[in-house]
Formats: C-alpha cells, sequence, structure tokens
C-alpha cells in the first residue's frame, strides 16, 4: 500500500443520459440524471483508493452547497482533503455532461469559476509522507514550480503529469516528471496522426505513455521506440466518462508497487476497459482481474 497524493481538480458533474446524440437545436427528454463527484485528479484517487492506497488530493475546495456532494464522496474513499485550499466565495467547477447511451459517449460542457491551486498552497505540504506524486497538466506556471520543488527537495519521489488538454506552454513541463501520460486528445490537437508519431516526438530521456481509446495505449521509455499495448474490446460500453482517469490509477498503482511500465500500462488499459462496462467508479475493482 503506497501514500499517493494527485494535485488538480474536482468538479460537481450532471450527467444527462441521453437515447442518441441531440442535434444543435433540438429538444429531448433524458432519460436518467445523476449528479456526482468528478474532477479527473480526484477520479484517479477514487480508484487508487480501490486499489488499497491512501489517496490525498491538493486542489481548492469552495464552501458552497454543491462541494457537499464531493466532500461527501471524497469522505467514502477516505482521501484526505487536509492539503486543500478552501475558499468562502465563488462556485465549484461543474460539468453538464451528456451520455449518450448508444455507445456510452461523454460530451462535456464544463463551467468554470474557481481559482486553481496554487504554488502557496503545495509548498506547505509535508510532502516526505508520499510515495507517488500525480499532476494535472494544468495551471501552467505554478505546476512547472511544484514540480520544480519537488525535484529539488525530494528527487526519490516519482512523479507523473497527465497531459490532457494541449494548454499554452504545457511542453515546458515535459522534462520534470518521471512519468507523462498522453492522451489522444492533446495528441490530435497538436496535430499527431497516432499515439506513436507523438511519442516519437519527444526527448529520447523522456518515459510516456499516450492512450487512443479502444485501440489501448502506446509506451516509450527512455531511448526506446514506442511500443503498442493493445486493450481487451469492452462489447457492452455503458460509460467512458473518466476512462482516462481510471488509465491514470490503473498505472501509477502497478508502478508505485515496483511493476515495469509495460506490464503497468497492460494492466491499466484493461482497468480503463472495464470502466467502461459500468457507470461509474463505485465497486471498480471488486470484480475485476488482470490477465497476463
Ligand atoms: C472526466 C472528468 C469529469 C469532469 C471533467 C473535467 O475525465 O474528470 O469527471 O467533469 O472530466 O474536465
Amino acid at each position: 500500500m503506497a501514500t499517493i497524493l494527485a494535485v488538480g481538480i474536482a468538479t460537481l458533474d450532471i450527467v444527462n443520459t441521453v437515447e442518441s446524440y441531440p442535434s444543435e437545436d433540438s429538444e429531448h427528454r433524458a432519460l436518467h440524471q445523476y449528479k456526482s463527484r468528478g474532477g479527473n485528479a480526484t477520479n484517479t484517487l477514487v480508484v487508487l483508493n480501490q486499489l488499497g492506497h491512501n489517496s490525498a488530493w491538493a486542489g481548492v475546495l469552495i464552501d458552497e452547497a454543491d462541494s457537499q456532494t464531493i466532500l461527501n464522496d471524497l469522505q467514502d474513499h477516505t482521501i484526505d482533503t487536509n492539503n486543500c485550499r478552501r475558499l468562502q466565495h465563488g462556485k465549484m467547477p461543474t460539468s453538464y455532461i451528456t451520455r449518450n447511451q448508444q455507445n456510452g459517449s461523454r460530451t462535456i460542457v464544463h463551467y468554470r469559476d474557481c481559482p486553481e491551486y496554487r504554488f502557496d498552497d503545495f509548498r506547505k505540504i509535508d510532502l516526505s509522507v508520499f510515495d507517488w506524486i500525480h499532476f494535472e497538466g494544468r495551471a501552467i506556471d505554478d505546476t512547472n514550480m511544484m514540480l520544480r520543488h519537488v525535484k529539488q527537495h525530494f528527487p526519490n519521489l516519482p512523479c507523473s503529469l497527465e497531459v490532457e488538454k494541449a494548454r499554452p506552454e504545457i511542453e515546458s513541463l515535459f522534462d520534470l516528471p518521471n512519468y507523462l501520460l498522453f492522451s489522444k486528445h492533446y495528441a490530435v490537437e497538436k496535430g499527431f496522426a497516432s499515439a506513436s508519431d507523438l511519442l516519437s516526438s519527444l526527448a529520447d530521456k523522456l518515459t510516456a505513455t499516450c492512450t487512443w481509446g479502444e485501440s489501448g495505449a502506446w509506451v516509450k521509455t527512455n531511448h526506446t521506440l514506442p511500443r503498442h499495448i493493445p486493450t481487451p474490446s469492452q462489447t457492452d460500453v455503458i460509460d467512458t466518462l473518466g476512462a482516462g482517469d481510471t488509465f491514470n490509477a490503473g498505472l501509477i498503482h502497478r508502478l508505485v508497487n515496483g511493476d515495469d511500465l509495460v506490464t503497468a500500462v497492460s494492466y491499466a488499459n484493461q482497468l480503463a476497459s472495464h470502466k467502461c462496462g459500468q457507470r461509474g467508479f463505485n465497486n471498480l475493482v471488486a470484480d475485476f482481474t488482470f490477465q497476463k
């Protein structure tokens, strides 16, 4: 069991399930609606908690009505919020999500009026208790300072960085973590035709993964060519929301336990695919078996 800190966001997710994806300027009835806690960093922690790790979240918590749903879920998964920045005014980030019943796709409209977690908050954390730190690739200047801080004061503490969106200057972070976890979304936004093309464009010394939906993931360790790790096909895709966050959790879980990167990616692929077969994250690992 490891103790893992994730720096990033928690959101309120309002998920409407629809029969098929709507066309513009049309009106539809949702088949079902639920509200839950979301956000990449906290989704990853919820899965890591189920995999047996102690999880702590560093992010911004605003004292408003919607934060209760978020706090309840974090409490249910025993995620430590002591390192959060707490504000009295503002609104927790909120995602309005349309889930297409036909194929499990999720379309997200995200509203945000909440400051980012700052380096000034992060520098106060006692990092000596952690075995791993996972960062979302956001608030680039502050994240840059956080990663440098870890490198300088805790050079043996492994760090992973999720690169999900092509934010300005995000590439300035690439040299700093031990593992770069790219999404297909980032690769496509940057004009790469494949995960392999993206990974081949990186400096030789970097270690990185890139997921590509149902095709699985590609992995590159320092000075090796990208290698494809296929994923088992999920025949019954129910809900893809947070599949990438689940992949990241699976990867961190196996790496922190001492596995090699290829085994860790294989495990993460299978766990993410398993997640797509169920709604949400609850009881995700109970009936999951890794096929080596
Ligand atoms: C899924 C997710 C949702 C959240 C959105 C934020 O990866 O974390 O839970 O609403 O992305 O971008």
